[in-house]
């Protein structure tokens, strides 16, 4: 099939490549030129596993090219994403300018097209905009032509870091239409993917809409839950998060996923899904009394963590700290809403120096600049550190080698953020552990 993906961002990429993998013909369109040129020479400007390999190679089989405009693509294809940002606005609601200037295109560009064209909104967008975005699509378009075209919502539904793995082999694809013509060609674009089994929910695009602004709330209230109940934890005499979290989890109603305690939930997704969620609801005319303090609990959180920190390691005698892992979460770059930034910030501002090791540091050197002081090896980077903070739960941090920690750092205290460690290992290496709601004896302490 010949298929025109409009943005180049981590959904229209991953999306664009793994569709010329499979044998179509994939235009991408981006409107910075930079990224165009760089994408067409096989380099991305974005860090995710496995998708800088599939992208050289359908871009050197001629299966991918990307452009900067839009028009052409339309005409030639039969299938057209929209895959362009819609950040969040100063008061949580969706800012939609940049789809709708994309819709616009595309029904300029359907205005001189033939045939039937399916339109497909893969971006996340608040509940019920098929309405508004279909009706810049047909005004655009205007009376007399000659093209037939169909609305789907198909969100994304890709987690940063296996993003290529859970495109490969999706556990559901959403596809909203009222089109069955619509239907039938978006089940042929997936058919290699759900060729062992049939993971096609078909709905309205009102259905598909809300079912993704859903999952990524559902998702994110798990985690603002089970944080809050860490900080519960860490203020009961006696209680170990990490033993409560598995007594509870083992109800297989409740199950474990996305119920790790950690510094606070942070992306590209769940802040701003969630908030727009509420702010369309409330448009709508109904307050939703739960999902509206969801993120207000999760930033809350992030907070709590640095004054906790902060308090813990007597800032007065304390001139370094170590960081380990500043990205949202492993297998990423991104640091969109990382829980790292108002921790370090925090510490920053109590005059500490703060030392960060990163796997992937590139866009945390662009957030934190000299304020702090990067380093290319996790050990380095805790030479003469008073603490050391585990922030971002990368595998390499799982088994620390406690004795060279020790021989490196001058201090003896470890935070570890995600509770990845042990704390009996690392007390018995004569280190002061502190998790997340497992501090009932410092509590007693304090
Ligand atoms: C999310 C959804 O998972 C994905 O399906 C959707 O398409 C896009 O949004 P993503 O934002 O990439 O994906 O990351 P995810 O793995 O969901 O984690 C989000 C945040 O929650 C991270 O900061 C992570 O560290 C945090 N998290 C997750 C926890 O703090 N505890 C958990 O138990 C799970």
């Amino acid at each position: 099939m010949k298929i025109t993906i409009c943005g180049c961002g981590y959904v229209g990429l991953v999306t664009g490549a793994l569709f010329a993998d499979r044998g179509n013909k994939v235009i991408c369109v981006d409107n910075n030129p930079k990224i165009v040129n760089a994408l067409n020479s096989g380099k991305i400007h974005i860090f995710e596993p496995g998708l800088g390999k599939l992208v050289q190679e359908s871009v050197k089989r001629g299966n991918l090219s990307f452009i900067d405009k839009v028009e052409e693509a339309v005409q030639n294809s039969d299938v057209i994403f929209l895959a362009v940002g819609t950040p969040s606005n100063g008061d949580g609601s969706f800012n939609l300018s940049y789809i709708k200037e994309a819709a616009k295109d595309i029904g300029r560009a359907l205005r001189n097209s033939l045939g039937f064209k399916v339109v497909v909104v893969k971006s996340t967008v608040p509940q019920g905009s098929y309405k508004i975005l279909s009706g810049i699509i047909n005004q655009e378009l205007g009376d007399g032509s000659l093209v037939e075209w169909a609305y789907v919502s198909n969100p994304e539904t890709l987690a940063e870091g296996t993003a290529v793995k859970d495109f490969q082999s999706p556990d559901r694809i959403i596809i909203g239409t009222d089109s069955d013509k619509a239907f039938l060609i978006m089940k042929e674009l997936y058919y290699p993917f759900i060729i062992k089994r049939d993971r096609i929910m078909r709905g309205s695009p009102a259905d598909a809409e809300l079912a993704k602004l859903f999952s990524n709330t559902a998702l994110a209230t798990r985690v603002a839950m089970i944080n809050e109940m860490a900080r519960v934890a860490d203020i009961t005499p006696g209680a170990d998060m990490d033993v409560v979290r598995r007594m509870v989890c083992e109800d297989s109603r409740i199950g474990y996923k996305f119920m790790f305690p950690s510094p606070g939930y942070g992306g590209s997704c769940f802040p701003k899904d969630i908030q727009g969620l509420v702010a369309q609801a409330k448009i709508y005319g109904y307050n939703p009394k739960l999902l509206s303090v969801i993120h207000e609990s999760n930033e809350v959180h992030k907070n709590y963590m640095g004054e906790r920190v902060a308090g813990l390691i007597n800032c007065q005698n304390t001139t370094t700290v170590a960081v380990w892992g500043v990205t949202f979460k492993p297998q990423t770059d991104d640091m969109r809403d990382a829980a790292s930034i108002p921790i370090i910030t925090r510490l920053i501002n109590e005059g500490i120096n703060v030392n960060v090791y990163d796997p992937q540091d590139n866009k945390a050197r662009g957030i934190f600049g000299n304020k702090v002081t990067f380093f290319n090896d996790q050990y380095e980077a805790v030479k003469n550190a008073d603490a050391l903070i585990l922030l971002t739960e990368w595998r390499q941090f799982d088994s620390p080698d406690f004795s060279r920690l020790k021989t490196q750092m001058k201090g003896r205290q470890l935070f570890d953020l995600r509770n990845r460690w042990l704390p009996e290992a690392a007390n018995r290496n004569g280190f002061d552990y502190f998790g997340v709601g497992r501090n009932y004896l410092l509590h007693e302490k304090i």
